[in-house]
């Protein structure tokens, strides 16, 4: 998670956009809904595509509504039989769960490498029936770090079957400004603004995940959708027979939305692109600086194979020792420092995203506990079970805590 800007909360904050109601007027809104005017056509611009909904409230609720918006699109056009989702196996576990939600069937694809495997991909159109693939979900950058180079030729085998290509946005964080989802072939998307412009985090809400679409897909977005009339002003337009309907009450989250608009806005064009470079920066450094102690399955710098914004470590060598990848997790709590994901998108692994607000000194701090933990894992691995040794709470039972949850009363400092 990057740091969230200040700015951000100030903005939120301001009496004329924390003090609304949402059931008033549209003519006594028109700052906001200016604003979420502006957020569409921001995230429009990003994404190279047509029509944005702001409407979603997280990343998988994103991924819901496109589904069905993708759903009601092939019924309408007389093909309702397109009901299987392609993705690829190291998919976000929102994928296959909201596809599942739709009704649809979800078929995993192989990975080659982290990438799409697309003799795989082939033989699934070709098994399941071109007729029947309703669109590929795909992450690009995907979970394993990497941006899949053959993007293009994987995007014109799915439209070649008549689907859709479905962009898991969640990792646009990494390529803001560089290139545009509707350039490399993206019918639709979702964008996880937690991820990408520092707003709170989705989980399921309440975050924001706007979806972006291609004008065939246009007219299915959900309602309201807020629309700028001739005479300037702007009006929630709800008058679109073929929308899926309301996915969220209102217009979304609309906080959340503010700060989306106040991050783009400080940053500008040239800033996006700015982070989207630092983020892989930051995580090409780091990879870089760890990747003779922690094995990394998909950074290999001398094929000239390198990360995109986060990399994955599988430290095959230290966990051989005997301890358990939670034991490094554990560890690192010791010295400040907030474990990462582990054990996805691949088993015993840690997934690192420094992102672009940390600073060199933090990454050369990051680097060097990592480094510090490798070496007490070589000298005495026996003692890692009983990290973190500097908390005031040792190693929990995870189970009794979930289970059996007891307060603990820390001493007041006040
Ligand atoms: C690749 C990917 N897809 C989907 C999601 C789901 O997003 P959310 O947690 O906002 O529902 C995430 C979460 O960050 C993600 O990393």
């Amino acid at each position: 998670m990057k740091l969230n800007p200040r700015i951000n909360e100030w903005a939120a904050a301001l009496p004329g956009f924390s003090q609304l109601h949402p059931l008033q007027d549209d003519d006594t809104l028109q700052g906001a809904l200016r604003l979420l005017y502006e957020v569409r056509g921001f995230l429009e611009a990003i994404s190279g595509l047509d029509e944005v909904s702001l409407q979603p409230a997280a990343g998988a609720h994103g991924e819901y509504t496109a589904l069905k918006v993708m759903r009601a699109y092939y019924v309408d056009i007389g093909q309702p039989n397109r009901t299987i989702v392609l993705a690829p196996d190291n998919a976000h576990g929102t994928n296959p769960a909201s596809c599942t939600m739709c009704g649809a069937n979800v078929v995993p694809v192989k990975t080659n490498d982290g990438c799409t495997d697309l003799d795989d991909l082939a033989r699934l159109i070709k098994e399941h029936g071109p007729e029947n693939i309703l669109a590929l979900m795909i992450t690009n950058p995907n979970t394993a770090g990497i941006f899949d180079h053959h993007i293009e030729e994987i995007a014109n085998m799915v439209h070649e079957a008549g689907a859709q290509v479905y962009l898991d946005g969640a990792n646009m964080n990494a390529i803001l400004g560089v290139t545009l989802p509707g350039d490399f072939g993206v019918d639709c998307m979702h964008f996880n603004t937690h991820k990408t412009f520092s707003t709170p985090h989705g989980c399921g809400g309440p975050g924001a995940g706007p979806i972006a679409v291609r004008s065939h897909l246009a007219p299915y977005l959900p309602v309201p959708q807020i629309m700028m009339a001739d005479d300037g002003s702007f009006y929630l337009d709800k008058d679109r027979p073929k929308s899926i309907g309301k996915v969220r009450s209102f217009i979304g989250q609309f906080g959340v939305l503010v700060r989306c608009w106040t991050y783009i806005s400080a940053c500008g064009p040239n800033g996006l692109r700015n982070v989207s470079e630092k983020a892989v920066l930051n995580a090409n450094y780091s990879a870089a600086l760890l990747c003779e102690r922690y094995e990394m399955p998909y950074f290999k710098p001398a094929a000239k194979q390198f990360c995109a914004h986060e990399f994955v470590t599988v430290p095959k060598t230290l966990l051989s020792t005997g301890i358990a990848l939670v034991d490094i997790a554990k560890r690192m709590i010791d010295f400040g420092i907030h474990p990462p994901t582990m054990h996805w998108p691949v088993h015993n692994c840690l997934m690192i995203e420094p992102t672009e607000t940390e600073s060199k000194k933090t990454l050369d701090h990051f680097a060097s506990v990592m480094l510090r933990i490798a070496d007490e894992i070589e000298k005495e691995p026996q003692s890692m079970p009983h990290a973190p040794f500097e908390s005031v709470i040792s190693r929990a039972d995870e189970v009794a805590a979930a289970r059996k949850p007891q307060t603990v009363h820390l001493p007041d400092h006040s």
